[in-house]
């Protein structure tokens, strides 16, 4: 959503900070703003739009010896929440005085109690944001101590927030605080950078400092202080990131969707590895922190996530169930600490989520830490609130995912819970053979995998016979059904196509009537247990005229019968199928959409990390 990045430094500040802005591009964004600090004034810039005409209209606006002497800075990409992406309530925002300039990620709640408050003292609001009304209220609070007025405004605030802020009147230092929108703080030399996503900082320093919630810092170009909002100095360590930066770039593809796609066997080889034990047949995953008798106890998973990582959540039931006959479910995060979750001390709960910020995930976090479960989470970004909060779980190692559909996240998600799944059946139903056995189909992921992706091109073909339609229907059986929901959402997200995904069996429960002929069914047909019941409902669907793309395993002649078109997957046990199963669909979405002409990487409305409920 939207994106922060502050600089204070020797270089350029101004275009440090667009390129810190194009950095977060992926997040999702609607509008854009910058502010320096220029020969003792706050310069702003602001455009709705994109970052590309953000600096346009600071080239245009400002003279060319102000765009490139300030040294000092914050910028914005805004996600519109409170008022459209105009450019008045694009961010930087300024106080009534016109001294201080704030960005902020998160939401207010309480904005509009304090800007009538305000307005009864006489400030005058230029847009509708929330963000503005924090504005005002710090330069209410300012007594000639800035951080002071930060925290004095600070908790007079509900709501989350990730902001930073500069001063004309203490022109030597940004302001930082963060409380629910996380702020990573680039350690360089004789600069600093803040920003609300690591990938804003990667070119500039391997070394961050992540602020924890109600933590303010006050920063210079050589020096990070970092309290609490009672003005108590805190210690936070000084981490690496291990991110190359080449990782978020393009590397020659059209687009990181497209990359990210490819990129699957090496990631799927970097989550796996260190991770199986094959004398054994179980799995070693060393941040869960629980021993052989923490498993024995646990007498239900609860798998809880948002989209795509609910969709991993929802394999990973099957997994669990059939591989270590433990009891589990899958509970959409933003219902989960509205319903009362019954959970105790036997509960596992899972968080599963790419970015680690999804609001809703982290709400759930925090409602089964409350209930007394064993929580742990599946991130893939290093030292994200959920993982930092959870305190034990696993990466997914699977490099930075840029691209707002998630591709090599989910299956490395699901990746990672077949083998916290065969972990907990070793010590339940699975013998050490069963064990070595599922292992070894485990490790063969990645080239499982290259052989979808290199069908890449002949999936484009048939892709080219479907991205005329406006509808599209994703069937399938078992864990094959949860495939189906994400290959609708990959399609719907992308290529802005009516698709749904259903059960298989539920389509002639009402769906069917919306079949006509050439309405495209993909079929998720796979030569595993349910096979023949699914090629039963194509037949339904074929008998109203619908086209039919069938996801088939290699070789079954009998399926391809029935298909209109087909893509294989290799043969496989029916839970690890389920990832060539996705990937095929992943790439049919991908090519449906660059036919389209589709936004692929940043579709509309949309944002990479969701921090708002
Ligand atoms: C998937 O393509 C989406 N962009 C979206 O559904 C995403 O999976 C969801 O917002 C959850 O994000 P998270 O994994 O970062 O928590």
């Amino acid at each position: 959503m939207c994106g922060i990045v502050g600089y204070i430094g020797k270089a350029d500040a101004t275009s440090v900070l667009i390129n810190g802005l194009r950095r977060l591009e992926y997040r999702g964004y609607d509008s854009a703003g910058v502010a320096i600090m220029d020969d003792g004034r706050i310069a702003i810039a602001k455009s709705p739009g994109k970052v590309a005409a953000l600096n346009d209209r600071a080239r245009a606006e400002w003279p060319a010896e102000r765009f490139s002497r300030a040294t000092t800075g914050i910028a914005h990409t805004r996600w519109a929440t409170h008022g459209p992406p105009t450019e008045v309530n694009a961010h930087p925002h300024l106080d009534q005085s016109g001294d201080i300039a704030l960005v902020h990620n998160g939401i207010i709640e309480n904005y509009r109690a304090l800007r009538s408050r305000l307005e009864a003292k006489g400030h005058l609001f230029l847009s509708e944001t929330d963000t503005e009304v924090l504005a005002h209220l710090i330069g209410d609070c300012h007594k000639g101590d800035l951080f002071q007025a930060i925290c004095d405004a600070l908790h007079q605030v509900e709501g989350t927030f990730g902001i930073a802020v500069l001063s004309a009147r203490d022109p030597h230092r940004i302001i930082t605080a963060r409380r629910g929108s996380p702020i990573v703080i680039g350690v360089g030399e004789g600069e600093t950078i803040i920003a609300s996503d690591a990938s804003a900082i990667l070119s500039h320093t391997q070394r961050v400092i992540y602020l924890d919630d109600n933590d303010i810092a006050i920063v210079t170009a050589d020096s990070i202080e970092i309290r609490d909002l009672h003005n108590v100095p805190v210690t936070r360590e000084i981490a690496e990131l291990g991110l190359d930066a080449e990782a978020a770039e393009k590397g020659g593809f059209d687009h990181f969707m497209l990359k990210e796609i490819h990129e699957q066997p090496d990631c799927l080889a970097n989550a796996i590895r260190g991770r199986l034990d094959h004398s054994l047949g179980t799995s070693v995953l060393a941040g869960t922190g629980t021993s052989p008798r923490d498993l024995a106890e646990i007498s239900r998973v609860v798998l809880v996530g948002c989209g795509t990582s609910l969709h991993a959540g929802l394999v990973g039931e099957y997994a669990f169930e059939d591989l270590a006959d433990v009891h589990s479910e899958v509970q959409q995060a933003a219902e989960f600490r509205y319903r009362n979750p019954i959970l105790g001390s036997r509960d596992l709960v899972v968080a599963i989520s790419q970015s680690g910020e999804t609001a809703d995930t982290l709400a759930a976090v925090r409602e089964a830490n409350q209930k007394g479960a064993f929580v742990m989470s599946l991130c893939n970004v290093v030292g994200s609130t959920i993982a930092r909060e959870t305190g034990r779980g696993v990466y997914l190692h699977a490099g930075p995912e840029i691209s707002v559909a998630s591709t090599k996240a989910f299956t490395c998600q699901v990746a990672v819970l077949l083998m916290m799944a065969l972990k907990l059946g070793r010590g339940r139903r699975f013998s050490r053979e069963d064990g070595i056995r599922f292992a070894r189909e485990i490790e063969s992921l990645p080239s499982l995998v290259a052989r979808v992706v290199d069908q890449s091109d002949s999936i484009a073909t048939i892709a080219a016979t479907y991205q005329k339609n406006e509808h599209a229907f994703f069937i399938g059986r078992g864990p094959m059904y949860p495939v189906a929901l994400e290959g609708a959402l990959k399609l719907k997200e992308i290529s802005y196509l009516h698709a749904e995904g259903y059960h298989a069996a539920e389509l002639k429960h009402g769906p069917i009537a919306l079949l006509q002929p050439g309405t495209p069914v993909i079929a998720l047909a796979c030569d595993i247990p349910g096979k023949d019941k699914t090629l039963g409902n194509i037949e339904e669907c074929r008998a109203r005229g619908a086209r039919i793309l069938g996801i088939i395993t290699e070789g079954d002649h009998e399926a391809a019968e029935f298909m209109d078109d087909f893509i294989t997957i290799p043969r496989a046990h029916p839970l690890i199928a389920t990832i060539p199963a996705v990937v095929a669909l992943q790439l049919f979405a991908y090519h449906v959409a660059r036919l389209r002409g589709c936004e692929i990487d940043q579709p509309r409305n949309l944002a990479k990390s969701v921090t708002v409920e």
